[in-house]
């Protein structure tokens, strides 16, 4: 068990506890500056740091809300309700860390959080003596970095393209920099996006030692463990590693050390002084070999049969959620296909009707390029190929961010992929005229 911390980080007397309104109130503690939200009802106080879980924004009174009990993020809109500290925008998604209020028997009030020791505060080693390193941008967010005899090498993407086609290098890594991969020490990977790990097709080297970060698993932060190109649980489950795996703080994740992932947009920038005869910029990524690759999964056996549909949203496993999703498929250019798959599905009982329900319902359309969408189920990818990688276009009605339909989609697919040799079996034979005519549960020409 972790030990805990408490700190009174903002202190009311009874005449500031008295002047307390019903809802919210926002108090500021002068001596640090920081801010706080108090929500009073007749159930008594609950408090919590001014400080929005997304992006810590600060939040202000949702004018919107006549109940009085939800404020909205100044930075990009969330709504936190206050009285039961959950996040209604973007809706099923967070709760807000609550502050233990204390009442004091002279009338004030204490605001005191509870928080975990920082482990490297809790056993602080001496630091040691500065020695002076080599760091080598080698390209995107990969750099060397040398220190006395060890190297270590940070956030290998060094070919072909990250999120399936949508990402391409700009910069030209050193020629040698598979070798280097080779040689390093220790691989540190900051998060689990294929923009920082593709060194050679996502395979690592044998015996290089990795360190992963236990958190960050999207560039905005999740815990991050991973399998298989998939998070997990379990730490100790990257396949391709023989080396030992270090997890630097091996903590819980918090808030706060969120933000490592910016650091390759000011590098990107930073080459000042580049060795003679460097080659900076790509100008070559052979395309035709990563996007032939993708688009070979169009002609897989199991979208000659309808049924993949059923077989891969059941193996996908989001349900009980209102919400109905229309997908297309589409050409390059975003165009539905005239012999692409367009269907809905109906995530509240995953169903999959041929026109929307009549109930009340929240709708997502979303038009996928066929070839990366196709590809994602072919293999049970996460579904940060497609948009993180630019490869669909999304509307939503009405315009709120599902954030438990996406979070599911992109993080918590099952380990291992759909098992399309069982689908393939137990799947009628196909005929020679349904062969000709496959992929057409057509939405459109149901209606
Ligand atoms: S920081 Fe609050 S919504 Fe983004």
């Amino acid at each position: 068990m972790e030990a805990q911390t408490s700190k009174v980080v903002l202190s009311l007397n009874a005449k500031e506890v008295d002047s307390l309104k019903d809802g919210v109130s926002f108090k500021k503690n002068p001596e640090d500056g920081r801010c706080y939200i108090i929500y009073k009802s007749s159930g008594g106080f609950k408090a919590c740091k001014n400080q929005c879980k997304h992006q810590g924004g600060l939040f202000i009174k949702d004018i919107e809300d006549l109940d009085g009990r939800t404020v909205k993020c100044t930075k990009h809109n969330w709504k936190l309700n206050v009285s039961s500290m959950k996040y209604v925008n973007p809706p099923d998604s967070f709760l807000q860390d609550e502050l233990e209020v204390e009442m004091l028997d002279d009338g004030g009030m204490q605001l005191v959080e509870l928080s975990p020791i920082d482990p490297w505060l809790t056993d602080p080693r001496d630091p040691l003596e500065l020695q002076e390193g080599e760091i080598t941008y080698l390209t995107h967010a990969c750099m060397e970095l040398q220190l006395g005899q060890k190297r270590f090498l940070f956030d290998p993407w060094l070919m072909g393209p990250a999120f399936a086609r949508g990402w391409w290098l700009l910069h030209e890594p050193p020629a040698d920099c598979l070798d280097r991969l080779c040689a390093a020490d220790l691989i540190y990977i900051s998060h689990l996006h294929s923009d920082h790990l593709r060194p050679n097709g996502g395979r690592l080297p044998e015996k290089v030692d990795l360190m992963m970060s236990d958190f960050a698993g999207g560039a905005s932060g999740f815990p991050m463990t991973f399998h298989g190109g998939k998070y997990s649980g379990e730490l100790n489950t990257v396949q391709c590693c023989p080396g030992n795996i270090v997890e630097p703080w091996g903590t819980p994740f918090t808030e706060q050390r969120c933000y490592i992932a910016k650091h390759y947009v000011a590098l990107s920038e930073a080459i000042t002084d580049p060795p003679a005869n460097a080659k900076i910029y790509k100008d070559s990524w052979e395309f035709d070999l990563y996007v032939d690759e993708l688009n070979s999964a169009i002609s897989s056996e199991i979208f000659k049969h309808e049924s993949w549909i059923q077989f891969y949203y059941s193996w996908a496993g989001f349900q009980n959620y209102n919400l109905v999703v229309r997908m297309i498929e589409t050409d390059d250019s975003f165009k539905p296909m005239s012999n692409g798959y367009d269907y809905l599905v109906d995530f509240l009982d995953l169903s999959f009707p041929s026109t929307r329900p009549d109930r009340e319902h929240s709708y997502i359309e979303i038009k996928n390029r066929i070839g990366v969408m196709r590809y994602v189920v072919l293999h049970g990818g996460l579904w940060d190929d497609l948009y993180i990688g630019f490869q669909n276009r999304i509307s939503r009605d009405p315009d709120t961010y599902h954030h438990k339909f996406w979070n599911h989609f992109q993080t918590q697919l099952p380990l291992h992929g759909p098992d399309w040799d069982q689908f393939l079996q137990q799947v009628p034979p196909i005929q020679e005229t349904d062969a000709l005519n496959y992929g057409l549960l057509n939405y459109c020409s149901i209606l």
